[in-house]
């Protein structure tokens, strides 16, 4: 059997909507892997059909699924040509549940579609979707859709991807699949299913799909084993992240201590033993302030074959973050540090997540405090089984009295940010809560500061091939 030879960079999958398909079409036809990012990717589709999908892209890609009768519906429901008025909310889509609607589900079947069909087209290289583990109840049904689009490979990390393996196996024979739903109060060899029949949607393709490669992003040895022994199928290589990456970290492995700022201290107990990784036989990228001039030979002097850069890449032109926000933070890099936080408490996952301090922002602490408590969209919420033995959810940004109501910890919600909201406005598609727009949370990783060498004259952006000229020089 023929080895894969993989490239080097993969730009790191970054949600919500960071990693669009204009960033992952310009990666990957520079020859490098490109990534979608398939988190919220169901608002994400009906947001940009409400603001009139400038450009029709989103219609294009429509077009060309094999769901016309979706597709239908969902343009009668969401489309609008003049965009919203202003100061008019979006409407959004009912919450995730264990059994959503065929309707509900659809949305996300689309938009994986869509955000693959995009980045694939025209082109050969090579795409991928990254998904959290932990948003579990939609990741089938986007994993579908990414796959009618033709995705190479699928990225996972927040969490523990065993039955995904086994899961592409059997939507690539368009066959259904599942996978567990973790809840609080269940044990997990006991925990309710989470199901995808791809039988449901009619599709009009009946032959084989690809099945992508499987690339699980792990923090340590000890994950990459386990996912070596027990996923339920094959795994094609690895990420291995760091806790100085954007987005979410894994938390420290034993006591935790902080630093003076409140952020939480790793050890060498979290360091990676890259021999042992090696000798496994996979292909794994590195990621975590790689993104430099000599991040990709610092890793492969590591035995590994490229690294996963993110932040250089969510501050380029193709990006899908917001212009206000990437030219905020690169007119204020032009003169002099800019502040990146390990916040312990800002992800109600309680995973450490890190936060750009930009002024106007969830970073704010009096922003923060004026935000009204609202979880509208509900993708981090946690499954939790209720006194009458019923599966229900809850988070810990929501507003704490409905927190505490449903056997929450008060303390569980002291410092915690709503992340779907404040990552979606981040992306451009702020939801208006009565009279109040929702802020912008910006996330990146400790190197902030690595992106000089890239900045371009100032009010201008420089490019997805720049940085990828840039890591390769
Ligand atoms: C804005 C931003 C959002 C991110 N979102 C995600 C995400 O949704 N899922 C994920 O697995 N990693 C996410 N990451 C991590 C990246 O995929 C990548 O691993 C990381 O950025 C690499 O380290 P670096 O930031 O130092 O380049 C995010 C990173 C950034 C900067």
């Amino acid at each position: 059997m023929t080895k894969t030879v993989w490239p080097p960079i993969i730009q790191g999958g970054m949600g919500v909507a960071v990693s669009t398909w204009t960033l992952a079409r310009a990666v990957s036809q520079a020859g490098q892997i490109g990534v979608v990012s398939g988190t919220g990717i169901d608002t994400v589709l009906v947001r940009r059909l409400q603001d009139g999908d400038p450009g029709g892209h989103v219609r294009r890609a429509l077009a060309a699924s094999p769901w016309p009768d979706l597709v239908n519906a969902l343009l009668k429901r969401f489309y609008r040509d003049q965009g919203r008025h202003s100061g008019q909310p979006y409407t959004r889509l009912p919450l995730w549940t264990i059994d959503s609607s065929r309707w509900r589900t659809s949305f996300a079947l689309l938009g994986g579609f869509v955000e693959v069909w995009l980045a694939k087209a025209e082109h050969r290289g090579l795409v991928g979707i990254n998904l959290l583990t932990k948003v579990a109840l939609p990741n089938l049904a986007v994993l579908y859709g990414a796959m009618q689009a033709g995705v190479d490979i699928v990225l996972m990390g927040a969490g523990i991807p065993r039955e995904i393996p086994g899961a592409l196996d059997n939507l690539a024979r368009h066959e259904p699949a599942r996978i567990r739903c973790d809840v609080i109060g269940i044990p997990s060899s006991e925990s309710p299913w989470i199901q995808f029949n791809p039988d449901d949607f009619d599709s009009s393709s009946t032959s084989s799909l690809k099945r992508p490669a499987f690339f699980p992003i792990i923090s340590g040895n000890s994950l990459a084993t386990m996912m070596d022994k027990k996923a339920n199928g094959s795994i094609e290589g690895f990420v291995v992240e760091g806790p100085t990456a954007g987005g979410h970290n894994a938390p420290p492995r034993g006591p935790k201590h902080y630093d003076a700022l409140g952020q939480p201290l790793y050890t060498a107990r979290d360091e990676v033993d890259w021999n042992a990784l090696g000798k496994m036989g996979y292909p794994f990228w590195m990621a975590g302030g790689l993104g430099s001039r000599n991040g990709l030979k610092e890793a492969q002097e590591h035995g590994a074959t490229g690294i996963q850069v993110g932040t250089l890449f969510a501050y380029c032109q193709e990006s899908g973050l917001s212009p206000h926000l990437k030219t905020a933070v690169l007119n204020r890099l032009r003169t002099g540090p800019v502040g990146v936080r390990t916040d312990p408490l800002a992800s109600p996952t309680g995973f450490p997540f890190k936060v750009v301090d930009v002024p106007n922002t969830l970073s704010d602490a009096s922003a923060y405090a004026a935000r009204t408590r609202i979880c509208d969209l509900g993708y981090l919420r946690e499954a939790f089984r209720d006194p009458n033995g019923q599966v229900k959810f809850r988070c810990a940004s929501e507003p704490v009295s409905h927190y505490v109501k449903k056997g929450g910890q008060l303390d569980d919600t002291l410092g915690r940010k709503c992340l779907c909201n404040g990552l979606m406005a981040a992306a451009g598609f702020p939801q208006i809560q009565r009279a109040e727009e929702e802020l912008p949370i910006v996330t990146s990783g400790d190197a902030l500061d690595e992106i000089r060498p890239l900045l371009p004259p100032a009010d201008s952006l420089y490019c997805a091939q720049d940085v990828i000229n840039y890591l390769t020089s």
